[in-house]
């Protein structure tokens, strides 16, 4: 093999979709490995006495066929490709000379010099293999590899590194994207790669509004709330600049805060853009009716304490006839309510709980502009929080959370094990 130490790797793609595979070996090589083989659509065979309980899986799952036993001479004919990862030095010489012998292109993960090809570090974004090899004939170095490829798919991901698609650009139409709640790294990768593609993006108040001053110069960005509705209400005049938008072809982002189906008015304008024939993506975001919580160190649930949560809108008073809350069925319930849109009325809000039976000691915390660096938690109980939220000026955009998981901490003392 020293003749051919000297050059570098030829890389290639192996498309080896029904094509008959050999696993030498089932340990953590094999279970790093066989997910992306199986992706190939391989025949595979794995070859072993044991396997680690994930390549058990695989096989039960009828993912792989696997023979439970050494390798045998033999075991390579009509093989195609080979990866030689077993603990059994002696078998794993052997296969490597048949593989040799039959011109089955080999890996080995005990010895690369002996093998006949080598795996790269792959990562995928959107449409796109990335393979790094490196080429230093005096010696690979994997890790290097593996820390090219993480840049190269980070940067592609969150639309650093501009890579136009040429064949499949976008095609035009909307794009709802859920933003999160505000801190830039909670968006999806989704949607931060239709972001880094769009022409024009409309984009609500919350959200993470950061991102807007990533984009580049000739993307357009249109303030939601700042649509003139002139004979239109405000939602409809979003509607139509979407689909004037959309019509013009331009690929357009919706930017919504948190998810565009929670409180997000989405499923109004896939409607909208539907009834027009507009071609609408939903990219899921991240709530921040379970995030909010979390960051400010709420679980929305917790085992022994919380088997439920509800997520409750408090735009409108308990008591306000365009209400289609059932508050004394909340009352009663012994889980987590999260409320949003709850400031202005979470006095009412509390009387209406406390009244229909829930305890005016119940555990309140307000979470204002969570995820962001303004983010600040206030604690109260159902009797105090009206008072509280008042004194401490708590102003929207704040997720307030009811019932006991408020007071469970990194601290709280765990539960016995079930
Ligand atoms: C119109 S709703 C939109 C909810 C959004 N679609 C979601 O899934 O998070 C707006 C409400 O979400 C909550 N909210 C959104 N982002 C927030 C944040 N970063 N901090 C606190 N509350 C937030 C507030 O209750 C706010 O009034």
């Amino acid at each position: 093999m020293a003749e051919h130490a000297d050059h570098p790797a030829y890389p290639v793609g192996l498309r080896l979709s029904g094509r008959r595979v050999v696993v030498v070996g089932g340990g953590q090589v094999a279970q790093r490995r066989l997910p992306a083989l199986i992706a190939a659509g391989a025949d595979i065979t794995l070859v072993s006495p044991s396997a680690t309980p994930s390549v058990e899986a695989m096989a039960d799952a009828g993912e792989i066929r696997w023979e439970r036993r050494r390798y045998e001479d033999g075991d390579l004919t009509d093989t195609w490709y080979a990866l030689i990862a077993s603990d059994d030095d002696a078998a794993n010489d052997a296969a490597s000379a048949e593989a040799e012998r039959t011109r089955t292109w080999c890996v080995r993960s005990d010895n690369a010099d002996v093998a006949t090809a080598w795996t790269p570090a792959t990562g995928r974004s959107e449409g796109v293999t990335v393979a790094v090899l490196s080429t230093d004939a005096r010696g690979r170095d994997p890790r290097h590899s593996a820390a090219v490829r993480d840049a190269i798919v980070e940067a592609l991901r969150d639309g650093t590194l501009a890579a136009p698609h040429h064949r499949t650009r976008p095609a035009p139409g909307v794009s709802l994207v859920g933003g999160g709640p505000g801190d830039p790294d909670l968006i999806t990768v989704r949607g931060r790669r239709l972001l880094a593609e769009a022409d024009v993006v409309i984009a609500d108040r919350l959200g993470p509004r950061d991102l807007l001053d990533e984009l580049p110069p000739h993307v357009q960005v249109i303030d939601a709330a700042k649509i003139p509705y002139g004979r239109f209400m405000a939602q409809e005049a979003i509607n139509q600049a979407l689909i004037e938008h959309a019509r013009a072809g331009k690929a357009v982002v919706r930017l919504k805060g948190g998810d565009p189906f929670v409180f997000g008015r989405g499923m109004e304008e896939a409607q909208a853009l539907a009834a027009e024939g507009i071609p609408c993506t939903v990219v899921p975001g991240i709530s921040s009716s379970i995030s909010v919580p979390g960051a400010a160190g709420i679980p929305v649930t917790h085992r022994g304490v919380a088997h439920e949560f509800t997520v409750v809108s408090g735009h409108v008073a308990p008591d306000d006839e365009r209400s289609l809350v059932d508050w004394a069925a909340l009352a009663r319930l012994r889980g987590t309510l999260v409320l949003l849109m709850a400031v202005d009325k979470i006095g009412a809000i509390a009387k209406a709980l406390v009244a229909h039976g829930k305890s005016p000691d119940t555990p309140v915390a307000l979470v204002q502009e969570g995820t962001t660096a303004a983010q600040r938690r206030v604690d109260a109980t159902l009797a105090t929080v009206a008072e509280r939220a008042a004194a401490e000026d708590v102003r929207p955009p704040a997720v307030i959370v009811i019932g006991d998981v408020v007071a469970i901490g990194p601290d709280t003392a765990p539960l016995p094990a079930e």
